[in-house]
């Protein structure tokens, strides 16, 4: 008799940017490196990709970069699930989606205040806050207006979740640097998207230039990786590979930064670049 083992096509807990609508397609996609006896997901995020590799590839060693503590938030699903619970009584005569009121809001943070252990701010943001917001510490969900979007269902235990993977935490250069020795290695790389909100992530604000210092890793290598026209790397790489512009244009350029405010809390810096060229 066989025993059927589960699989996930999301994470089982609330992840921003986690590539479930790509599970299908990814499954299908790792079937063109049989060959690739490792498999490293380099901006882990919610492990999804490691997961879907380590079922589809049980031979595989698949290592995954969990950059923000997923696997702390998976070990916790039990006491998340505590918390719920007790924010279900609370709102229990509240509409769906209605505003939570002061004295309700002010008995949810009580009930938090109370854990003594770790609290999963981004779980708990996704039955608290407006959809798509989430917070990671307490002081900063207290500034937030709640809703009833407590979930109705624990979550799943999600046992297995990381079974037969390996779990490392490294900025993706450190990770890369470990792992390149191995031979034919398959790159996941899924890096946060330009100027997009990464407030969940365990991280700074990604400018371009660490954007496109990712692209380094896709150079001679086995990858798979995710953007979105949101970012127009792939569109600024093309145009690169015309070799319109073979150096950099602003070396040795002198620059003047003026600052606009277009209003009493937001500006940005107009810069005005200029050179002579060299004299022959
Ligand atoms: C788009 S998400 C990845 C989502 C993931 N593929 C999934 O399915 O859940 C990008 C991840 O990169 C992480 N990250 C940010 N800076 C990083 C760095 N320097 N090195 C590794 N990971 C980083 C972010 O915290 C976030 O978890």
């Amino acid at each position: 008799m066989t025993t059927k083992t589960k699989t996930w096509s999301s994470a089982p807990l609330p992840f921003q940017g986690q590539k479930r609508n790509f599970a299908s397609a990814y499954r299908e996609v790792l079937k063109l490196y049989p060959d690739c006896a490792t498999i490293v997901d380099l901006f882990g995020g919610s492990g999804l990709l490691a997961r879907i590799s380590k079922d589809e590839r049980p031979d595989a060693h698949v290592v995954f970069n969990d950059f923000d503590n997923f696997a702390e938030r998976v070990r916790h699903i039990h006491d998340t699930n505590r918390l719920l619970q007790e924010f279900r009584k609370v709102v229990a005569d509240l509409k769906r989606h209605s505003l939570i009121p002061k004295e309700k809001k002010d008995a949810i943070i009580s009930i938090i205040e109370k854990e003594t252990g770790f609290v999963d701010y981004v779980s708990i943001s996704s039955s608290l806050l407006f959809s798509m917001k989430y917070e990671t510490s307490l002081e900063a969900l207290k500034k937030q207006t709640f809703y009833n979007n407590v979930r109705l269902n624990d979550y799943s235990l999600a046992d297995g979740y990381l079974d037969g993977i390996e779990v490392v935490k490294g900025d993706y250069k450190e990770i890369f640097e470990k792992y390149k020795k191995e031979k034919n290695v398959l790159w996941l790389v899924d890096p946060p998207y330009l100027s997009t909100d990464c407030s969940t992530y365990n991280n700074l604000y990604w400018k371009l230039g660490d954007y496109l210092d990712v692209l380094r890793v896709l150079q001679g290598t086995n990858y798979v990786y995710f953007t979105s026209n949101k970012s127009s790397i792939v569109e600024l790489c093309e145009w690169l590979g015309d070799g319109r512009v073979t150096a950099n244009p602003f070396v040795n350029s002198n620059r003047i930064i003026v600052k606009e405010n277009m209003n009493y809390n937001t500006s940005y810096d107009d810069i005005m670049i200029y050179k002579r060229k060299e004299a022959k």
